[in-house]
């Protein structure tokens, strides 16, 4: 039988508006991310735009891709931006130190066919943002100031604009999003936060000037730790005391680590199911407990917090093919991990300025798969498509009565929400979207409005008969969006939301 919820939302009731950038990407060159992922190269047969695969950036346009992070991760760290300008042709081999680092004996090397101007492309293309990371790990203050005043100064200033110019790009890349280092705690440096704090002071005192005025983005804690990392977070901004300059975002990373699990990331049973699924849910500790420590240092709230690594990472071993280091599987329980994630951060919205999910194609929690010609959209893609009117819209307060969930986990047991969702409104355009993490049943929900009248209302589903359910090369059409109808009766939505389902819906009020 099925579970009640009552839903109440009280649209009048506004939080602040959602920053599209939650809903932002994350690139690296890493395995088969740029290489065959998103770069195809000019003279493939591969349909491309200028050498970048065209269904990637059609398919990026449908979601109203916000941004890409970029060159890495633990790559940006020992990228030299010279290397990717010029003649492709010209172009050095260089050493990436990244893929050196597996296990797994990958190329080291990088052929710099993806730099600065092919990735700006990338971002003009699918009409996002560029934030890139800078080289804290093996590169100079210098050099990073050289790539901000390549990619941003106007021509007739400094001849690094004209160099730009030459090689294609006479207007400025106008980039606001600086990070400033990658897991400075780890592969960017093994760096303490107090060491971390002087580098980034070095590195962001003589930024260059030219517009945009930038955002800077300091490297924070490794948020799925045991105890969160909460030391990193106090230690940088303590030694940050008494120095004027300017954190505006604070980067967490936040991965559902299985690396560890014995499991099979395709087979796994109710309690791999629940657990993936709880972890997504503890995004909200990672971020309220960050946040606290943060207002500690910053009462007037000036830094961010800025996500840019999260997405659910499990053991290797079912990659599309070795070298594509991390392209694991994904299925609908990776589906519903998304959209609760998402709702945490939509409900935390003042908080959260940006977050990245790692990594878009054919790395971790990708929303695509592709090799040579073949092409597969994941159960993540789809959450993104269903999320995205979420996006620039006011958080709406609403409040769901719905049972716990008792859930087997690693431990014995463990309760969750039995419904999970968030609520945002954009002039008379309700979007609600609620995640039933239920294996057994469905959840009968009534939804009202505490004042004015819900009129109309659209919706679509994501689900499966199957929770292992997922979409790969051979099977690219397993799980995709379907059409959800929404019958409003007496001001109110009723609706079944199947076990194992996301729901979004589009309701008009007035
Ligand atoms: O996303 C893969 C890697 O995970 C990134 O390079 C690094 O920043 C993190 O450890």
């Amino acid at each position: 039988s099925s579970a009640p919820a009552e839903i109440e939302i009280t649209p009048q009731d506004t939080g602040p508006e959602i920053n599209p950038h939650i809903y932002g990407q994350f690139i690296e060159h890493l395995g088969g991310v740029i290489y065959d992922g998103i770069w195809v190269g000019r003279n493939s047969k591969i349909p491309n735009i200028d050498g970048i695969r065209k269904q990637f950036v059609d398919d990026l346009k449908r979601i109203a891709v916000p941004n890409f992070r970029w060159p890495g991760g633990c790559f940006a760290d020992g990228y030299h931006w010279r290397d990717g300008i010029g003649d492709p042709s010209r172009r050095p081999r260089t050493y990436n130190y990244w893929q050196a680092s597996m296990p797994q004996g990958l190329d080291d090397t990088e052929p710099n066919h993806f730099g600065i101007h092919e990735f700006m492309n990338l971002c003009r293309l699918s009409g996002a943002e560029p934030y890139l990371a800078a080289n804290m790990g093996s590169g100079s203050p210098q050099e990073f100031h050289d790539w901000v005043s390549y990619t941003n100064a106007p021509v007739g200033t400094v001849s690094l604009a004209n160099e730009r110019a030459m090689n294609g790009s006479k207007e400025p890349f106008g980039v606001r999003f600086w990070g400033v280092g990658n897991e400075s705690w780890g592969c960017g440096g093994d760096m303490t936060p107090q060491e971390y704090a002087s580098l980034y002071r070095r590195f962001v005192t003589q930024f260059p000037a030219f517009p945009p005025k930038p955002f800077l983005i300091a490297v924070g804690p490794r948020g799925h730790s045991k105890d969160l990392d909460l030391g990193w977070t106090n230690g940088f901004f303590e030694a940050m005391q008494g120095h004027r300059t300017r954190v505006d975002g604070l980067s967490i990373h936040y991965y559902t680590d299985f690396r560890n699990s014995p499991e099979k990331v395709s087979t796994f049973d109710a309690r791999g199911w629940y657990d993936v699924i709880r972890e997504g849910l503890r995004t909200e500790t990672v971020i309220e407990q960050h946040w606290a420590a943060m207002g500690k240092f910053d009462p007037d709230r000036h830094t961010k917090l800025i996500v840019d690594e999260w997405g659910v990472w499990y053991r290797p071993g079912e990659e599309i093919t070795p070298a594509y280091i991390l392209s694991q599987p994904l299925t609908l329980r990776d589906a519903l991990h998304t959209a609760v994630t998402f709702d945490v951060f939509n409900r935390h919205a003042d908080k959260i300025a940006m977050a990245n999910v790692a990594q878009t194609i054919n790395c971790i929690h990708s929303l695509f798969l592709a090799q040579g010609d073949r092409f597969a959209r994941t159960p993540v893609y789809y959450v993104f498509e269903m999320y995205r009117n979420h996006m620039q819209s006011k958080l709406a307060a609403m409040n769901i009565r719905a049972d716990e969930l008792k859930v087997p986990s690693r431990s014995g047991s463990a309760t969750i929400p039995g419904l999970s969702g968030s609520a945002s409104v954009r002039e008379k355009t309700l979007t609600v979207t609620l995640t039933n993490p239920s294996l057994d049943a469905p959840v009968a929900a009534q939804i009202r409005l505490t004042s004015g009248s819900i009129t109309e209302g659209k919706g679509t589903i994501l689900t499966h008969t199957e929770m292992t359910a997922g979409n790969t090369l051979d099977r690219p059409n397993e799980i995709k969006l379907s059409a959800l109808p929404v019958v409003v009766r007496n001001n109110r939505v009723e609706i079944s939301i199947p076990q194992r389902a996301i729901v979004a819906m589009e309701l008009k009020i007035t």
